[in-house]
């Protein structure tokens, strides 16, 4: 049977460091305010003059993996884009990838699953791989927070934790029968709590996709936020998301050698390996360097796990995990090949 095995990985951040420090400039918020409840020290913007979209940060991470698989863009039978910040509101983000690559047929996917893009995404690549619709898939997550933040007081709670940025993955489905590749995945979804995590403007439910006499600076254009709620949500859904893939794929949490959750909150993540009894080096983090890059931030967080030599050997075992707007949530499984 095949099994859906990551080639390479690839990822790109803007140039514009964006720490702490700097955001004290424009809102009441604090160096230590921010690192103290969520662990990020910097992240990375595009510039804010520009017209950088989630297509052009892909288009640079999509590179760097297929050149590391020895893949050209004419080898790609399928292209997975997850973002909640496509380029424009439509077409998808993928369009956008799959010309700039210089393709013009290649089929496309969007996926917006915001934080869990990458869990769905994977997910996704796995099923058109084991069900013979594809062999060599490129799956990108990809963001650009930056240009959709409220920058004032009025946004900090979420603007400090949001980072610009992409990852990539190839995967290709490989004959073989050893126990390898994606070995399983767990998906959920509860939109009665979408409202905890939410852009509502523009939107097609409204006659001319605004409320009428909404001023631009509406708070409602921008990431409206219950930060406490989703974080207790995902507290209390992360060991038991990643409880249900390990029951599925019948192994132990002693047999994961990397969890790489998602990076929303350091806090988030440490209550988590405290939860599970985890040693310290079982968890990565990267979250400092560049905040909560959404459905980049899994794929990112394994381009630099693999980098360190954290994960990566052959019969080794990573578990991905997150949650995040939706609510969406999710775990996925992984052995290197
Ligand atoms: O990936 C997407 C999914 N999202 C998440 O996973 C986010 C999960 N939640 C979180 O990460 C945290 O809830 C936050 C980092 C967003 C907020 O941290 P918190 O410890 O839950 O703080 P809080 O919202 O309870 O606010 C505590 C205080 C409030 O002030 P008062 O009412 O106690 O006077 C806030 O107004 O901190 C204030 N505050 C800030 N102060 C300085 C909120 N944001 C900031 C800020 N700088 N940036």
């Amino acid at each position: 049977m095949k099994k859906s095995i990551i080639r390479s990985t690839g990822m790109f951040v803007p140039p514009n460091v964006i720490t702490n420090h700097d955001l004290e400039k424009f809102m009441d918020t604090s160096d230590e305010w921010i690192k103290q409840r969520t662990g990020i020290e910097q992240r990375y913007w595009i510039d804010q003059e520009g017209t950088t979209g989630a297509s052009d940060l892909a288009y640079e991470a999509a590179i760097m993996a297929m050149d590391s698989a020895g893949w050209t863009a004419q080898d790609l039978d399928f292209i997975i884009f997850a973002t909640l910040s496509p380029d424009i509101m439509f077409p998808g983000a993928g369009c956008f990838l799959a010309a700039k690559l210089g393709l013009d047929s290649t089929p496309t996917l969007d996926i917006r699953q915001q934080c869990t893009g990458f869990l769905y995404g994977i997910a996704t690549a796995d099923a058109y791989i084991k069900s013979g619709l594809a062999k060599k898939i490129l799956l990108v997550g990809s963001e650009v927070h930056s240009s959709g933040l409220d920058k004032s007081t009025r946004g900090r709670d979420v603007t400090v934790i949001f980072g610009d940025g992409a990852a990539a993955v190839c995967i290709e489905g490989v004959k073989t029968d050893e126990k390898a590749g994606v070995l399983t995945s767990s998906l959920h979804t509860d939109g009665n709590l979408a409202e905890a995590l939410t852009v509502e403007l523009p939107a097609s439910k409204f006659p001319d996709r605004f409320p009428p006499g909404v001023p631009v600076d509406d708070i409602r254009f921008y990431p409206i936020m219950n930060g406490p709620a989703i974080f207790k949500k995902a507290v209390r859904m992360l060991p038991q998301v990643i409880n249900e893939s390990l029951e599925k794929a019948q192994i132990g949490l002693e047999d994961i050698d990397l969890i790489i959750p998602h990076q929303a909150n350091m806090r988030i993540n440490q209550a988590l390996g405290q939860f599970l009894k985890l040693e310290e080096h079982k968890i990565f983090h990267n979250i400092q360097k560049y905040g909560n890059t959404t459905a980049a931030s899994i794929p990112l967080a394994l381009h630099e796990a693999i980098a360190q030599e954290r994960i990566g050997k052959s019969g080794e075992i990573a578990l991905f995990v997150g949650l995040g707007a939706g609510l969406t949530w999710g775990s996925v499984l992984y052995k290197f090949l």
